[in-house]
């Protein structure tokens, strides 16, 4: 894309603007523990942080979905919270519960997290298995870098796990504004580092999960989400302007549209939520968007899928779409279902 030929690869195409023959797909989460492959590199790798910063390990899950299902792109296999371990907060992955977290929750801790510019150094094995990656994948496949949203990372960071309602985070925005805000900025800058680290070493495409946006009233959407986000493209567009930016902020609701144009993103990942008819409407005009067939119809399958994966090919393959998921693959997916939706998305044609 550097020489600046038109792009060949489906993926790229889309969010270039151009229609495909065909839209292209990949899931939210196809690398994990719904695929019994994972589970046994999963088992031998010990803890899941140890699996993302195994190189060999990483690249390994990453390309099984791809084998086992020709997706048109591959997502690096590593976590939105590899961030906040490069920042030196303690992170675990526990058995059953999630992540969890030594709670970041006043200035102090916020002053005493590293540098966001020692990122690149801490997380260099993320790095190599990029580089492995852009060099074992089949020549179609796009790689997709990725990173968490400031405010998603937030939530973690201040709450010390996930949270039904982000309480905690939320209580430290609005109580100390200020404080917060430094540690956005924070994260700002080591989302950026992140990033770029990737692309330096082979990712194609960048998406950023903003899975709580959706929680967020209106002004604090405006500074904590909206607001860095546009400042991560910025940077990033000043860096490698050929690189194409996927933001998903996950129940933007009524502010999605002010999103995808305020940003400045090429592509937006829709949520469940999201009606079809209406981001056909208001937001495939600003951009390609993906999504958004919910996962749970992933675990049901059957006529009721097909159905609901058709009205979503209708809605949207007229214009630049890449098909996906309303949010991440769920652990008890049959790995059929999956195959049997590739085939449906693939054989369809406008
Ligand atoms: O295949 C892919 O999509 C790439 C890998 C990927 C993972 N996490 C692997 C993972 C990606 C892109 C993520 C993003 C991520 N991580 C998000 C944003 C997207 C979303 O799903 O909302 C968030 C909020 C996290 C934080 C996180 N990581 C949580 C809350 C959990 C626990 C929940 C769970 O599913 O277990 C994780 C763990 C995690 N990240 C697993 C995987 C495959 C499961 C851990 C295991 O295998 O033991």
């Amino acid at each position: 894309m550097s020489d600046g030929k038109a792009p060949q690869k489906k993926l790229l195409k889309a969010l270039a603007g151009e229609k495909t023959d065909g839209p292209p797909i990949w899931l939210m989460r196809q690398a994990g523990r719904y695929l019994p492959e994972y589970r046994k590199v999963r088992a031998d790798a010990g803890s899941f942080l140890d699996l993302c910063y195994a190189p060999a390990l990483a690249e390994e899950v990453t390309l099984q979905p791809i084998r086992r299902y020709g997706f048109d792109a591959a997502i690096l296999f590593s976590d939105i919270l590899v961030v906040p371990d490069a920042l030196g907060q303690k992170v675990a992955f526990k058995e059953g519960e999630g992540p969890v977290l030594e709670p970041v929750t006043d200035a102090a801790g916020i002053a005493a997290l590293k540098s966001p510019a020692g990122v690149k150094a801490e997380l260099a094995p993320v790095y190599e298995t990029v580089s492995r990656l852009r060099a074992s994948l089949p020549p179609e496949v796009t790689l997709i870098g990725f990173a968490g949203a400031p405010w998603t990372v937030a939530t973690y960071m201040v709450g010390g796990r996930g949270s039904p309602d982000q309480a905690a985070a939320k209580l430290l925005a609005y109580r100390e504004p200020e404080t917060f805000q430094s540690l956005i900025e924070i994260l700002v800058e080591a989302t950026v580092e992140h990033l770029s680290a990737q692309v330096e070493a082979g990712a194609e495409v960048l998406q950023i999960f903003d899975t709580w946006a959706g929680s967020l009233p209106e002004p604090s959407f405006e500074r904590f989400a909206l607001k860095p986000v546009k400042a991560i493209r910025a940077k990033l567009k000043a860096r490698f302007p050929h690189i194409p930016v996927i933001a998903f902020p996950r129940g933007a609701g009524g502010m999605a549209e002010r999103y995808f144009r305020e940003t400045g993103v090429e592509g937006l990942s829709l949520d469940t939520g999201v009606s079809p008819a209406w981001a056909k409407a208001h937001l495939q005009p600003l951009g390609c968007v993906q999504g958004n067939l919910d996962p749970l119809l992933l675990v049901a399958g059957g006529d009721e899928m097909r159905a609901q994966a058709r009205h979503i090919l209708e809605t949207f393959g007229q214009a630049p779409f890449i098909f996906n998921l309303g949010h991440g693959i769920v652990p008890q997916t049959p790995p059929d279902h999956v195959g049997e939706l590739v085939k449906l998305v693939k054989d369809w044609r406008s």
